[in-house]
């Protein structure tokens, strides 16, 4: 079966996989190994069409079904993920966004995060929420963490500089700081965010992952930086609070974003898919 334990390692074999080739994975709950379909094999992915010969977690289905079809593309993606409210809410406006989703949908962000090579999140992010940006809940890779600190206002009191992994922080201040475990890249304020896309780029990274808030995530889709945008859109409404997104402001509604789009269910909420450059 399907566990925490092995999730992570079936993500890997098939982000590693070449293009349309049909897998067979041999998996009890801790081990996880590739086979061909003459020796023993319990699970198959053919296509993007996954069949078990055993029962699925109604979340580990959930979350192979999201994903696969993202490993299975062999495309370099700048993924932007948001949980939010139905009314598109992402925290409460003193920061507080624990927990807008169903709590269970943390195993899928750690799956995301583990096929990710790059997570960057925005400052206030880590100033509200003081995140680990790991995979711990589930077995899986560590992907190298962004920061973007325009203002290099962040301190060593945060979890990210605390527990030994490392990271990199994009800043225009000119500040002379020591942060625990972290590169310091300064880049020109004019075109800041266009300077961290060539930086970022520069890493050649396979998949990097945009994790919030709305200020970065908003930069980065006005720059044209974001592939997929996901939401998952828990069924509450908050009726105040930051906003997802604010983009530019357009003046026709033919100038809104139509993007193609599909539909996944997480645990009774919705995740809306948005190709923004496809
Ligand atoms: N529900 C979710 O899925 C989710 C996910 C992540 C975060 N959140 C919530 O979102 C809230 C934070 O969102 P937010 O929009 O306030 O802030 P944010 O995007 O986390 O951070 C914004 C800050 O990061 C820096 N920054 C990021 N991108 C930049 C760019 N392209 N150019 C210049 N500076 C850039 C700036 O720092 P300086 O001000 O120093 O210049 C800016 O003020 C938190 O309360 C958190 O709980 C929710």
């Amino acid at each position: 079966m399907i566990t925490s334990q092995n999730i992570g390692k079936l993500l890997e074999y098939i982000k590693n996989s070449k293009k349309n080739e049909s897998l067979f994975f041999h998996i009890n709950r801790y081990v996880i190994k590739r086979t061909t379909k003459n020796k023993k094999y319990n699970l198959s992915l053919i296509k993007n069409n996954i069949e078990t010969k055993f029962e699925l977690n109604v979340l580990y289905k959930s979350i192979l079904e999201i994903l696969i079809p993202i490993l299975r593309k062999k495309k370099k993606l700048t993924i932007a993920q948001l949980g939010q409210s139905i009314d598109g809410r992402i925290a409460l406006n003193n920061g507080n966004s624990h927990y807008i989703n169903n709590i269970k949908g943390i195993h899928y962000l750690h799956c995301l995060r583990s096929i990710s090579d790059a997570i960057v999140v925005g400052s206030n992010t880590i100033k509200n929420d003081d995140p680990q940006l790991t995979t711990r809940k589930i077995k899986g890779n560590n992907p190298r963490r962004i920061i973007i600190d325009g203002s290099l206002s962040l301190t060593n009191k945060y979890k990210i500089f605390n527990d030994g992994y490392k990271n990199i922080i994009f800043t225009k201040s000119k500040k002379n700081k020591i942060l625990n475990n972290t590169t310091i890249i300064r880049l020109d304020k004019n075109n800041f965010t266009k300077n961290i896309i060539n930086q970022i780029n520069k890493l050649e990274y396979k998949y990097v992952l945009i994790e919030g808030g709305s200020k970065t995530i908003s930069e980065f889709i006005n720059n044209k930086y974001i592939d997929l945008l996901q939401f998952i859109i828990a069924p509450i409404i908050i009726g105040s609070g930051i906003n997802s997104l604010n983009l530019k402001e357009i003046k026709n509604l033919n100038k809104a974003l139509r993007p193609k789009f599909s539909y996944n269910i997480l645990e009774k909420e919705l995740v809306v898919n948005l190709f923004l450059n496809s």
